[in-house]
């Protein structure tokens, strides 16, 4: 086929919502921009297992370990979904741990603040994986074959997280006072930074208008952080829960809730490392990896035919 053939059937398979394969002709800047996306997703998955894994040794019983172990472990296998459709793409798994580690790749933002009570387990699950489920179920409908692929599977195993937060959640409202206050304390803490996870305003958002038009994203970051305020607030409702916005009020006319604004120069903030915890999760996960060195390298020479203990 031609340059211009290929190009023309890009832009048919992205107008009739169908999918590209890592075979197919892409424009450059559609690769970079999944490349981009792709692996911020995975970093996210990987860093985002150490909040939650700072409370696997203090479960307060062995069914909550369980549950909680089972989790953090299925945010290990989403980064490594997530790595291996990024490698597709044309770059290594060393290259993008680097660009991880030196910073040039970001991960969510809502992995840098800490978690401080059991509590935060249950809201991680609720409000954190709640967020993740809204922005990743359109994801299956990207236009890129092992993206989409790599998220269907990725948002069921994020349908059981949400599920198990709410219900840690629901025990502990059913408890003594001092558990609901750890609970409503949790979410007060967690409610912000959980809006932050969509991105920012859609008139400040960069890389939107070009990620949408390619079905990249499927939505805009203000439409999904409407829908998951909508779905959120009644779940509050049942859970007995004060949401920490004095502007969230059902607006009859839009048929939405209105709420309160983020606060962006927060985001901005945590995005650019300034974070609460931004310096402690980059240095924890360096450490793993020089950790593991010798099973990449165990690994690479089984691969290449040694024997181990060669
Ligand atoms: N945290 C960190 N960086 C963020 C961010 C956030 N919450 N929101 C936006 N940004 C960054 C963007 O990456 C972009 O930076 P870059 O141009 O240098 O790459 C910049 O801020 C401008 O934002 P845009 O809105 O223009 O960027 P995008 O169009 O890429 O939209 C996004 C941002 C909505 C996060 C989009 O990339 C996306 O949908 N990504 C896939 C989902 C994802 O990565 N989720 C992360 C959480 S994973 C998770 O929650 C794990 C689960 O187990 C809980």
């Amino acid at each position: 086929m031609t340059d211009s053939a290929v190009e023309a059937h890009f832009d048919e398979v992205i107008a009739r919502h169908d999918r590209i394969e890592p075979r197919d002709w892409m424009p450059d800047a559609y690769r970079r921009t999944l490349v981009r996306q792709i692996a911020q997703h995975a970093h996210s998955e990987i860093i985002g297992m150490q909040p939650e894994g700072n409370w696997i040794s203090r479960a307060p019983s062995l069914r909550r370990k369980a549950i909680l172990l089972a989790k953090v472990q299925d945010e290990a296998g989403h980064g490594l979904y997530l790595y291996s459709a990024a490698e597709t793409l044309g770059v290594s798994r060393d290259e993008l741990v680097d660009n991880l580690l030196t910073g040039k790749q970001k991960y969510s933002s809502i992995f840098n603040y800490p978690t401080l009570s059991y509590a935060d387990v249950g809201t991680i699950g609720w409000l954190v994986d709640g967020a993740a489920i809204c922005n990743q179920v359109p994801l299956c409908r990207t236009s890129y074959g092992p993206y989409g692929r790599a998220m269907i599977r990725i948002c069921k195993e994020e349908s059981f997280h949400q599920r198990q937060g709410y219900e840690l959640l629901m025990t502990m409202m059913r408890g003594t006072p001092e558990q609901q206050e750890m609970v409503q304390e949790s979410v007060n803490r967690f409610w912000w930074p959980s809006l932050m996870m969509f991105g920012p305003p859609d008139e400040n958002s960069p890389n939107s208008e070009r990620s949408m038009a390619w079905g990249i994203k499927r939505n805009s970051n203000d439409d999904l952080r409407q829908k998951f305020v909508d779905m959120t607030v009644p779940q509050a409702d049942a859970l007995g829960i004060c949401l920490p916005d004095p502007s969230l009020a059902w607006n009859a006319s839009r048929e939405h809730y209105d709420f309160g604004e983020p606060d962006w120069d927060e985001l901005a903030a945590v995005i650019r490392g300034d974070g609460p915890c931004n310096a402690q999760r980059i240095e924890h996960r360096r450490r793993a990896h020089e950790d593991g060195a010798w099973v990449r390298e165990a690994a690479t020479a089984f691969a290449a035919g040694g024997e181990i203990g060669d």
